[in-house]
């Protein structure tokens, strides 16, 4: 029976350390990080995730605001408030909350954040750091499944990883990620053939599909470190993830539960990210050279 990684206790760690990280920067520049969350429209559960990225970052102390605009604001309106905040000093990290109206095009909007604040790491050049190894604002999700992996204690270099699902938000950079610590990565998707026996291959394995407990204990390598990134409901209304957690935990050495294990890292490492924002502009607005592996950024030299 595998033991379980606690994304509650371990997201707590992280903010502690974000914490940590946020009072040496005040103390050294005199200022709070600031992250601006920008939300357009209504739609219900992105209120509640916008208002909880804003509380969290309150609560670690960096000056978390969050801003609303009604569902019918132009595109360009919103170009305009993205050009605004990248000129804004005290910015250091923009979060538009996506989805996005329709007829707000999402490409567009994600091109339009300055690179160095994209605290989301959606936008292209930051995707194409982080494949070619170079400093970079990595996505969150990805970035709390590295921290839980490496909570575990597994060895990555020689592993072999298989990621399920290939999401620009999760699973590629997830991939990227495993590469970088020198895991041998599958990234499967829908049309893969023979999915459970190519999970079969997993020392460790990462669902992120969106498919309530499509990954069955008998896909899960004994010994393997079973990462769920799902969160669905099942026929019943129960929150699932991706993966059939109590077989999976049969033959697992360690495995992330559903609601308690990806989810609650991923706004901690949203925060880690405005605090490496933060750092990498201030450094780079001093003339200083970027050093590969600063504090918070996904370095290449540090992978
Ligand atoms: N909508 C759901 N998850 C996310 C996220 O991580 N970032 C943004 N910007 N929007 C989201």
């Amino acid at each position: 029976m595998g033991n379980i990684l606690d994304g509650k206790a371990i997201a707590e760690k992280v903010r502690a350390e974000v914490r940590a990280d946020v009072t040496s920067f005040v103390a050294e520049h005199g200022r709070a990080p600031g992250l601006t969350v920008v939300l357009v429209g209504e739609d219900p559960a992105s209120v509640v995730y916008t208002r909880n990225k804003e509380k969290s970052a309150k609560e670690c102390g960096i000056a978390g605001t969050l801003l609303r605009l009604p569902a019918d604001t132009p595109e360009a309106e919103v170009l305009a408030l993205v050009a605004k905040l990248n000129g804004d000093d005290a910015v250091d990290g923009i979060l538009v909350q996506l989805p996005l109206p329709r007829h707000v095009r999402e490409a567009e909007v994600l091109r339009a954040i300055d690179p160095d604040k994209d605290v989301d790491g959606f936008h292209a050049l930051n995707a194409g750091r982080l494949a070619t190894g170079q400093p970079a604002l990595v996505p969150c999700t990805p970035t709390g499944c590295m921290r839980l992996i490496a909570e575990s204690g597994v060895e990555l270099a020689g592993a072999r990883a298989v990621v399920v699902g290939r999401s620009n938000i999760v699973g590629k950079p997830m991939a990227q990620l495993l590469l970088a610590k020198h895991a041998t990565v599958t990234i499967a998707h829908s049309r893969t053939r023979d999915l459970p026996a190519v999970c079969r291959e997993a020392d460790v394995l990462v669902a992120a599909v969106g498919r309530a407990e499509m990954v069955r204990g008998d896909w899960v390598k004994p010994g393997a470190v079973v990462i769920d990134v799902g969160i669905n409901r099942d026929t019943n209304g129960k929150l699932v993830g991706d993966v059939a957690f109590a077989e999976a935990r049969e033959r697992a050495s360690w495995i992330t539960p559903v609601p308690g294990g990806v989810g609650p890292m991923t706004i901690a490492c949203l925060l880690a990210n405005t605090v490496a924002a933060a750092r990498a502009r201030t450094a780079a607005r001093r003339g200083l050279r970027e050093r590969p592996g600063q504090r918070g950024l996904h370095g290449g030299a540090r992978r």
